[in-house]
């Protein structure tokens, strides 16, 4: 019987592990930490699909809205096949339990989000990946039950297993044990996020951290368009992290502006019309930058009422962190590091160059070309579950049988000889050199200088990253990531410096124009300690 190891327990992972199972597939679930703390319930918005077309709506203008708000080079294969299949993936949250906002009628009410043309995304409150994990979590644990789902917490991705380029499982580190066990299985499914580590604070979580990435990266899968990050517009500081206030806030109507003479400066709405603050995020954003000046979010016009029924959550968090009530006060808001469009390469089955290895949800990349639009990430993550269980329902890989003993001895010996290390630069004191040198790098605008100053840290760290000492105090895994954030860094400067035009979300200061030869993904590969990075039209490179 074909078994699926599945590396992550949030909404993408869970829903590919509920696919299979309903295809009479096996899987197990490995993550650190259990759904419930997966960055998917961080996930405020809501999901788009095109539920009604009286209106004028329609799935050809989902795609098209989604084409364009990526600066048009996400594949149009991909996003048609995305676009079309989200009535039926809101159709299913809601049997699996998923309860959703509704209108007078009964009806899933939808609200618009930025870059729509028509309000499409379907919400709970403002925690609809809280609720969509909910369901899925139910529904799993039902066909854990059944023997067909088994999740294994406190335990994480280390390497995967690799022979004869088909993946046959993944060495994975037991948090409890400290050790490395080799998990065979017929495919293995990357479920792991974005990167949110590789800058200070972000909206996300910080287990994401992308080291799944760039180890994959090291051990010969492809990675895509890294140089495209969206800052979201609208984040307060907190001492911690930036905590997103939902663009459900601008849906509602809230309205963006500086203060310049003790008056109030719609900029949006002055610079792009009455859509102003519901422009794509790369644009609100980029734009809120360009003013230079401190932004804020008014939305206390719309009355305590409506905001305490559409915006519950925004309104708890304003109040609980800053001590804002929005109800009668302005949020001052900063553009904050919240997705990563680029991720690990996949065709239009969600597989890697790796046979049998696919990755979902944000971890891979495919249908936000430069720029991806509020609400299609939760929708791009319960769609790619569901496109890779079917992939590996239709192909039957065969398992593999091979003794992975040998690997597992030398990784548990180097990871030995690592804890020994000792010296004053530690994982934590490069981690957090790290995350201040992209940031700085890769920050809303950049330019040849600001990354080749990242590329010296880089490399410096590249250069002695065996003399690293791991932080005792921190839970292990903590620790064997270095390598591959380091790498994962490196392939991000690599990328942003080689597209060399401004599209989306990646605003190069010295290249400010828009050029058709870089209408094309970026491909970046590690072979033989070389990076190469190649430009690949989407629709032919996904299949
Ligand atoms: O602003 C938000 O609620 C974020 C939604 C999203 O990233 O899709």
């Amino acid at each position: 019987m074909t078994k699926v190891l599945i590396i992550g327990s949030g909404i993408s992972g869970l829903t590919c592990a509920i696919e299979c199972a309903s295809r009479g597939i096996n899987s197990v679930l490995v993550s650190p930490f259990p759904s419930e703390r997966a960055q998917s319930v961080l996930a405020a918005g809501g999901i788009n699909a095109v539920l009604r077309q009286d209106n004028g709506d329609s799935i050809e203008k989902h795609i098209e809205d989604t084409l364009k708000g990526g600066g048009n080079i996400a594949g149009v294969k991909a996003v048609t096949g995305l676009c079309t299949e989200a009535p039926s993936v809101v159709r299913w949250l809601e049997s699996l339990g998923t309860v959703f906002s509704r209108d007078e009628e009964g009806k899933i009410r939808q609200r618009p989000f930025g870059g729509q043309t028509y309000p499409r995304t379907c919400f709970a409150g403002t925690s609809t990946g809280k609720q969509i994990v909910t369901a899925l979590v139910m529904e799993a644990r039902r066909l854990e039950g059944q023997g067909l789902i088994e999740r294994r917490f406190w335990s994480d991705f280390h390497s995967a297993l690799i022979k004869d380029g088909k993946c046959c499982g993944a060495l994975i580190f037991n948090e409890a044990s400290g050790t490395l066990e080799a998990v065979t299985a017929d495919a293995v499914v990357i479920a792991a996020g974005g990167q949110n580590m590789m800058f200070g604070k972000t909206t996300g979580s910080t287990q994401c951290d992308g080291y799944t990435a760039g180890r994959l990266l090291m051990q010969g899968v492809k990675l895509k368009n890294l140089e495209f990050i969206q800052y979201h517009p609208t984040a307060i500081e907190t001492d911690r992290k930036n905590m997103l206030v939902s663009e459900a806030a601008r849906g509602e109507g809230g309205r963006l502006y500086y203060e310049e003479d003790g008056k109030r400066v719609y900029f949006m709405e002055d610079k792009f019309g009455e859509k102003g603050n519901l422009m794509p995020r790369d644009v609100v954003s980029r734009t809120m930058y360009e003013t230079g000046r401190d932004i804020f979010l008014d939305v206390s016009f719309l009355g305590r009422e409506k905001i305490l029924d559409r915006l519950p959550e925004v309104y708890d968090l304003c109040m609980k962190y800053r001590g804002i009530d929005i109800t009668r006060e302005s949020i001052p808001v900063k553009p904050t590091v919240h997705f990563f469009m680029g991720g690990i390469a996949v065709d239009l089955n969600h597989m890697t160059n790796i046979r049998d290895l696919y990755a979902v949800g944000e971890c891979a990349s495919i249908y936000h070309g430069a720029n991806r639009l509020g609400g299609n990430s939760l929708l791009a993550a319960v769609y790619s579950g569901r496109v890779a269980a079917r992939s590996i329902a239709s192909s039957a890989p065969g398992s593999d049988g091979s003794d992975w003993s040998g690997f597992v001895k030398s990784e548990q010996d180097r990871l030995a000889v690592r804890r020994e290390v000792t010296g004053d630069t530690t994982v934590s004191y490069v981690k957090t050199v790290l995350a201040d040198t992209i940031g700085s790098a890769l920050g809303i605008a950049r330019s040849a200088e600001s990354i080749a100053k990242g590329m010296e840290t880089v490399d410096h760290f590249l250069a002695i990253k065996d003399e690293i000492s791991f932080n005792k105090s921190e839970l292990e895994y903590f620790n064997y990531r270095i390598d591959g954030l380091l790498n994962l860094g490196k392939a991000m400067l690599i990328c942003a410096d080689s597209r060399r035009e401004s599209r989306g979300s990646h605003i190069r200061s010295d290249y400010p124009e828009t050029d058709d030869a870089f209408r094309k993904a970026t491909i970046v590969s590690l072979e033989d300690g070389e990076f190469r990075t190649e430009l690949v039209v989407e629709d032919d490179y996904a299949g």
